[in-house]
């Protein structure tokens, strides 16, 4: 937290004021193993829902394993401006939710973090009445709300869509929501998290079927239920609600990243190096784990809460398809682009989840690999050795993509587009250092020093 700006009102770093400026870069300099341990911080994706999660409940939240990040310091403000109060300790976020003072979420922070949408689902359920604007598409694709907006319908409510707000009431005496049989086209991450949140206060029995079955559905389920929610089914298509009036107080853990995990997993992977880490969930990274052990990636569990990875002796070419959990996360198919690289052979990338999700290649192809796209597929040709270059990363997992490119490419590699990186990443460049890796960053304007630093200052590289 030292150095962040304060927003005066939820007491959290001012996204819009921080000094984690879009001008940053990140240079690397490539080819050093990493070598220790990194703590896997809290996942960005519960945190986010759970933040939402926490206007179901008229008590106290006390949430733990919160990571630093961008977005969630927005979610912050998305709670504030809400009339929420939200205060921040270290990892731990305190959140009281008694007096919610307006329904309407602002414009501007809605469209820059398309998880508070999903706070429409809590907002209904205890007022009756939300105006949530439209989140908008993304640099990854347009991404509709369609399904959320069917399921609270479903759900009884009146939703009209005017002038780019979502406008959403329940009519009758009580506005309560009426608990209804759901399914879902898509298995969509924030439509399942969105409806399950709404229908926990609900009057009667909702069934989500072709639900989402992600780990952080499942923790977004376990923070309701120790609420005293009724939830059964989370982490299977088919999830069970039976309303009650109300919840009550809450200390919880966020549980770790798994995404966060697998970067660090790849970033180990392409740096032959040996990296234990911790705390993970093992069970939450399975098609993670088997992907990069068909590469040839040696990965044990030293316990069940730590992974080692060890260095591998040839890396070979793998083909990877991005599905709904359990299959391959979308958000890592951008990080094993980079690793498949440089394996031997030819891979190819298949991106169903998103339409717009392989612009990385060409900036990969910077670095000196050879990725053609067509469509949604990407033909990765393996080159024995990147070359470092400035790059620029168009959305989040595509920073941290290059960034993993950058620590095995030979030279200096200079990215660009940090405001994605520190969206979703807890200090990643800060623990990368800690790890080994000759990385800082840098103003844009002081970035052209031309020899790697021989000491880094670890305070140069905390983003925050
Ligand atoms: C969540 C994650 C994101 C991850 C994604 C897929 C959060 C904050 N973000 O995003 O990191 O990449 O899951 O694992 O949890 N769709 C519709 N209509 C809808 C909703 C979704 O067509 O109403 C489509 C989307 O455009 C996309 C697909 O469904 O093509 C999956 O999206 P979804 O699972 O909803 O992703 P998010 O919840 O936005």
């Amino acid at each position: 937290m030292e150095g962040r700006l304060i927003n005066p009102s939820s007491g959290l770093p001012d996204a819009k004021l921080s000094p984690v400026a879009d001008s940053s870069v990140l240079q690397i300099w490539g080819g050093h193993p990493l070598h220790g341990h990194v703590r896997i911080s809290g996942a960005k994706n519960s945190a986010l829902v759970i933040m939402a999660g926490t206007l179901l409940c008229s008590g106290d939240c006390h949430i733990r394993n919160v990571p630093l990040l961008v977005d969630v310091d927005r979610m912050g403000q998305v709670l504030s401006a809400l009339g929420v109060s939200v205060q921040r300790n270290g990892d731990i976020l305190d959140i009281n939710a008694s007096n919610i003072t307006s329904s309407k979420a602002p414009y501007e922070l809605v469209t820059q973090l398309r998880a508070s949408f999903f706070a429409i689902g809590p907002i209904l359920a205890r007022l009756g009445v939300a105006q949530m604007p439209l989140p908008g598409g993304c640099a990854i694709g347009a991404r509709p709300v369609d399904l959320h907006v069917r399921g609270l319908q479903a759900m009884g409510a009146e939703v009209q869509i005017e002038h780019g707000i979502c406008n959403a009431y329940v009519p009758g005496k009580n506005r309560r929501l009426k608990g209804a049989k759901i399914y879902l086209d898509i298995p969509s991450v924030g439509a399942t998290e969105t409806l399950m949140m709404a229908a926990t206060l609900a009057e009667g029995e909702t069934i989500i079927e072709n639900a989402a079955r992600e780990p952080e559905v499942v923790d977004l389920a376990n923070f309701c239920i120790a609420m005293g929610a009724k939830i059964q089914g989370a982490g299977t298509s088919t999830i069970t609600i039976d309303g009650v009036p109300k919840l009550h107080s809450i200390d919880y853990t966020i549980i770790p990243d798994r995404i966060e995990a697998g970067t660090f997993l790849v970033a180990g992977a392409i740096t032959r190096s040996d990296i234990l880490l911790s705390p993970v969930v093992p069970e939450h990274l399975v098609p993670v784990i088997a992907k990069l052990r068909e590469i040839g990636v040696p990965i044990v569990e030293e316990a069940p809460d730590s992974l080692r990875l060890l260095p591998a002796e040839r890396l070979v070419a793998a083909d990877i398809e991005t599905m709904p959990h359990p299959g391959f996360p979308t958000d890592m198919q951008a990080p094993f682009m980079a690793l498949l690289a440089i394996a031997e052979g030819d891979s190819l990338i298949n991106e169903t989840v998103f339409e717009n999700r392989l612009r990385h290649a060409s900036e990969l192809n910077r670095l000196g690999a050879d990725i053609r796209v067509k469509g949604n597929t990407a033909f990765v040709r393996g080159v024995p050795l990147l070359s470092g270059a400035p790059v620029i990363g168009t959305d989040l997992r595509a920073a941290a993509a290059l960034v993993v490119a950058g620590l095995a490419a030979n030279g200096k590699t200079t990215i660009q587009g940090l405001r994605y990186l520190d969206r979703g990443y807890d200090r990643l460049d800060l623990k990368l250092l800690e790890l080994g890796a000759k990385i800082q960053r840098l103003p844009a304007a002081g970035a052209d020093p031309e020899v790697a630093p021989t000491t880094i200052n670890p305070e140069a590289s905390i983003s925050s």
